[in-house]
């Protein structure tokens, strides 16, 4: 006899809305990295799980000279390797290679856009996606002005009919600096309107990410003391024990700054210090979210040297394996100065965080792979136990947000050894995820990809939130650059960055938390 399976009461209503509008949406950079580690196998995942539309189709575009047969292999070598696979089913890879195709044409060459015009309008009559489409853009940011000006001289910008939608989603980092970022905010609104563009952060597309907003939002219990009177400080770290996977020249253009802190870190900073929006629609949302960036206290020129560090990794070893460092990575300069490690004092002006210190850490090449928001509460003002034995190595009175890759929340708190004498030492409280809801995460594009489809922006980057983030930054790459010399390396591989990352809280006091 069959035995019935416990049902998991935390599982209900965990399942996904689908798109319900047909769409074709279209890969430009399609012969990339990104493409085959993360777009087809969410792509894949969500034709699996119901979620994409009926009537969808995928078109791949990119300078590389492919069959569409080659392009399906990479889908299907995707689909056998990626562990974000949940369930692999033949059939359904074969359906849905059937709708998948692949046109090859120069980014800048205005008939490769006819070429692809042609194409796209064949097969939208085909698979009847009613000229709905997405195009995702996933090429450098120097290449999307000069897209969209193309999409749009070859009339694929424009709705074929009045009720069919054109969306463009464009990966990060969104320029390279503030000026840049401004004129792709142009160029792109030349041709587009903004309801029309999704500007990707993947990190908001992470189950524990949207959980900061419940946590914070749905429970009456932590907004009374999510502010400067009951929080010492907080810590955002973003540790990778990766190195550069073969990324090379996109790092040494890029590093730390412009490919996390500008981005990931700084949104997890304004999800955990933002006002509550009035809803969660996507310009009540955003408004908030873009209040906070807005409010942090500028670094000025004068002030990069003491308010922030960078760092670059030397040869180490990470997990018991030698590594190389920076310098020796394959398409890395000898004496490159690209950060692979920075770490910022941030203050956020307003009534809520007037004071608080919030510590932001991240970097290639540490000791394990790790993203946490740590808020330190304060500590009690007066202990009233006489001759009590205090052990709190890791510090007590903080709530850690685990984004990944031990997704949870794990609040620590004093507690009384039992014996006879007043011994005091830190507990915890521990919520995992994967234990309580047994649901495995969708990957982070999947669940963005699907609100692009449904045309809700809520978790993608305004024009102004983009630039109010590198306006923070900008300063601090710019005097980076301006002091050249720097002696790089300045951390092993396998450790967790410079000593100056320690000297930048050790002068309030504080501690960088052990993870
Ligand atoms: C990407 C960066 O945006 O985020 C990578 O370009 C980084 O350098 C990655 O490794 C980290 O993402 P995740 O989801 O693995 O934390």
């Amino acid at each position: 006899m069959a035995v019935a399976q416990p049902v998991n009461p935390f599982r209900e209503g965990l399942q996904l809305e689908g798109a319900t509008q047909p769409v074709q949406l279209c890969i430009f950079g399609a012969s990339g990295d990104l493409t085959k580690r993360k777009l087809l196998p969410a792509i894949y995942n969500l034709v699996q799980a119901g979620l994409a539309p009926q009537a969808f189709s995928v078109v791949g575009f990119a300078r590389n000279d492919m069959s569409e047969d080659d392009f399906r292999k990479v889908l299907t070598d995707a689909v056998a390797e990626s562990s974000e696979i949940r369930v692999r089913d033949a059939d359904l890879l074969k359906h849905l290679c059937e709708r998948v195709d692949y046109v090859s044409g120069d980014f800048h060459d205005p008939a490769a856009y006819v070429g692809l015009k042609a194409r796209l309008d064949e097969l939208d009559k085909r698979y009847a996606t009613s000229g709905n489409r997405i195009f995702y853009i996933a090429t450098p940011a120097s290449l999307y002005g000069d897209i969209t000006a193309k999409l749009h001289e070859s009339g694929l910008i424009k709705p074929e009919h009045p009720d069919s939608f054109v969306r463009m989603i464009v990966e990060k980092p969104f320029g390279r600096d503030l000026a840049s970022a401004k004129k792709l905010n142009a160029e792109l609104l030349t041709y587009l309107n903004e309801d029309q563009i999704y500007r990707i952060d993947h990190y908001l597309g992470k189950e524990t990410v949207q959980n900061i907003l419940v946590l914070r939002f749905a429970n009456g219990v932590f907004e009374p003391i999510w502010n400067r009177r009951y929080v010492d400080s907080v810590q955002i770290t973003v540790a990778e024990s990766l190195g550069l996977e073969g990324r090379g020249n996109f790092y040494e253009e890029t590093g730390v700054v412009r490919d996390v802190i500008q981005n990931h870190a700084l949104q997890l900073m304004s999800l955990v210090a933002m006002e509550p929006p009035t809803s969660f629609d996507a310009r009540d949302f955003r408004d908030e979210k873009i209040r906070v960036v807005e409010a942090i206290r500028p670094i000025t020129p004068s002030e990069v040297a003491r308010e922030t560090v960078r760092g670059q990794y030397g040869p180490g070893s990470v997990a018991g394996e030698r590594v190389v460092g920076y310098r020796q990575e394959p398409n890395v300069a000898p004496d490159s100065i690209t950060p692979t490690y920075a770490a910022f004092h941030l203050v956020i002006d307003n009534w809520r965080w007037a004071g608080v210190p919030f510590y932001i850490r991240s970097g290639k090449r540490m000791p394990k792979r790790v993203t946490e928001i740590a808020m330190q509460f304060k500590e009690a003002p007066h202990l009233p136990f006489r001759k009590a034995s205090i052990e709190t190595p890791k510090g007590s009175n903080v709530l850690s947000l685990q984004i990944q890759p031990d997704e949870g929340i794990v609040l620590r708190f004093n507690a009384k050894v039992p014996g006879p004498s007043m011994r005091i030492r830190a507990v915890e409280m521990d919520f995992g995820y994967g234990e309580t809801f047994g649901a495995e995460d969708a990957s982070p594009y999947e669940r963005l990809i699907l609100d692009c489809m449904k045309g809700d922006q809520t978790l993608f980057d305004r024009a102004d939130g983009v630039e109010a983030a590198w306006a923070l930054v900008d300063p601090v790459l710019t005097q980076w650059d301006v002091q050249r010399t720097v002696a790089f390396p300045n951390y092993d591989a396998g450790t967790w960055g410079p000593a100056d990352a320690d000297e930048l809280l050790a002068r309030d006091g504080r501690m960088w938390r052990r993870l």
